[in-house]
């Protein structure tokens, strides 16, 4: 186990759900990676988890009211939003999403929220109807664009015999999507933060020095049981050597990758992911970035159900395999209204008029450039070293690059990107 949080200090704020017994097993997945939690639970949580729970897992006092004069001595609600490296709310109810989005401040938990000045982290877990009823929309939408970063909610079977997305992230998820966000964040002892970069002084020199850029890579992998899923052919060596060549050249890249087996560039931050659903939470926990690059063959469709256990034959036919769409992770980013990478580029796999398609899909993915090239099996692109890609621009213009191999495509896309990051329009 990697102490990946080693010292890092976790404000958790228990909300009041069903899921706030899955906070306990939080609170000790954060302190497995070396941060020191402190509890603080709403009235609402407070019916489902006892405070002495959270506190014996946190080994810190939990906290509870707002006017509790012995707390108010002691530790002030100003001094709670201050005194951590970052606030974790889980799970986050619907109440206390609207509490946090209209800047309420009528219990502890909502006032410490409005005074911190904290990186903040939410992980929504409600009954489906509730998210997905567009007050919570709304608020959720606020919130992004208030800076907060959101991690699930995951989709799957609810107390209430129901299905669909709103079950709380798991808390190792939960748990990555914190290193995340804490990864270009200097720990800082006194008020507030500096946030930082995460080689700080160690500047780099470059066409990128300065930059922040985010890849994702790599095909990924929707499980149907705990032993099959399904995936594509991707080896991620496109997505790699295009976050080598940043790094190369300066930037400090995040690396979002689904599963291979290529090694990691050097000097990248790489998160590992399954799904695309994983991925979309890895690359909204990476933002804020210059230059986003989405290389990965991300699966456009997932099973409906993920079976607890392995699906046996029973010598009858086998059940059909449900789909159900997953989430366009380009568009997603491309499309946000707020913290939108200055620069965002796409890829096209095409098998066939690789060049209609990929004008079609810049427009209908709101990004600046496509990167597109031919997958079809001939070419040997899927898994091959060789590229041969054709960058297309907003209005349609087209530059065909000839065949390179794919750390040379990444060397000069970088370069390219580099150039359009230093122009205020973009094109190719
Ligand atoms: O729609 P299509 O899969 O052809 O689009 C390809 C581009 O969109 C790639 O840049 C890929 O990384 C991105 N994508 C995504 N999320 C999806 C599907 C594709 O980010 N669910």
């Amino acid at each position: 186990m990697t102490r990946s949080l080693q010292n890092r200090r976790i404000l958790l704020v228990i909300g009041g759900g069903i899921a706030a017994y899955k906070a306990l097993d939080l609170i000790r997945r954060l302190r497995e990676r070396g941060a020191q939690v402190r509890p603080l639970l709403t009235r609402g949580a407070q019916e489902f988890v006892t405070p002495l729970a959270a506190a014996a897992l946190a080994g810190e006092r939990a906290h509870t009211d707002l006017f509790d004069r012995a707390e108010e001595a002691d530790i002030g609600h100003i001094k709670l939003a201050r005194d951590a490296d970052a606030i974790v709310v889980a799970p986050a109810t619907a109440s206390l999403m609207a509490r946090m989005a209209t800047g309420d401040s009528s219990d502890l938990a909502a006032t410490v929220l409005l005074a911190t000045t904290l990186p903040i982290l939410i992980a929504p877990a409600m009954n489906v109807r509730m998210w997905q009823h567009p007050a919570t929309q709304r608020n959720l939408a606020t919130l992004r664009g208030d800076g907060i970063r959101v991690v699930g909610p995951n989709d799957g079977a609810m107390a209430e015999a129901e299905y669909g997305p709103g079950r709380l992230a798991e808390p190792v998820e939960i748990a990555d999507a914190v290193e995340a966000m804490l990864a270009d964040v200097r720990p800082a002892p006194g008020f507030g933060f500096l946030a930082g970069r995460a080689s700080g002084n160690g500047a780099k020199a470059g066409p990128l020095a300065g930059r922040r850029v985010l890849v994702t890579s790599g095909p990924t992998h929707e499980p149907i049981d705990p032993v099959r899923y399904l995936a594509n052919r991707s080896s991620g060596r496109q997505g790699h050597a295009i976050a080598a060549a940043a790094a190369a050249a300066g930037a400090e890249v995040t690396l979002v990758s689904g599963p291979v087996s290529i090694p990691s560039p050097a000097d990248v931050r790489l998160v590992p992911v399954e799904t695309a659903r994983e991925m979309l939470a890895a690359v909204e926990a990476a933002l804020p970035a210059d230059l986003a690059i989405f290389a990965a063959a991300v699966g456009d469709w997932r099973p409906a159900e993920s079976h607890e256990s392995k699906l046996k034959k029973d010598g009858s036919a086998p059940a059909p395999l449900a789909l159900v769409e997953n989430p366009d992770i380009l568009a997603t980013i491309a499309r946000r209204a707020e913290g939108r990478p200055r620069l965002v580029v796409g890829f096209a796999a095409e098998t066939e008029t690789v060049l209609d398609h990929a004008r079609a899909k810049i427009a209908r993915k709101g990004c600046d450039l496509i990167v597109a090239n031919d997958v079809s099996a001939a070419g040997g692109v899927m898994g091959g070293s060789a590229n041969t890609v054709h960058l297309v621009g907003r209005d349609g213009t087209v530059e065909t690059w000839p065949t390179l191999d794919k750390e040379e495509v990444g060397r000069r896309l970088i370069a390219r990107f580099a150039e359009l990051l230093d122009t205020p329009s973009t094109g190719p």
